[in-house]
């Protein structure tokens, strides 16, 4: 497996709206971040599906190193 692009280190802070459904990009290549915009082809990396139960603030992982993917759990504090 390849080593994901650090995108930022530190997570993105997104108003998910209820019953939508989110790409979180694992590539880090995107340029829609966090979100996959299909720059992963080639790099054997795919987008991780969210899916958004009820209105609330996601914290996405920016640094593509996080072990809970798509959602950030401190991993960017080590990087
Ligand atoms: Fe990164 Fe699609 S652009 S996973
Ligand atoms: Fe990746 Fe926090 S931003 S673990």
């Amino acid at each position: 497996m390849p080593e994901p692009e650090i995108a930022q280190k530190s997570p993105f802070k997104v108003a998910v709206e209820a019953g939508k459904t989110y790409f979180w990009c694992a590539c880090g290549r995107s340029k829609k971040q966090p979100f996959c915009d299909g720059s992963h082809q080639g790099t054997g990396f795919s987008p991780v599906k969210f899916q958004a139960n009820e209105a609330k603030a996601v914290f996405f992982c920016g640094c593509k190193h996080s072990s809970k993917s798509p959602l950030c759990d401190g991993t960017h504090n080590s990087l």
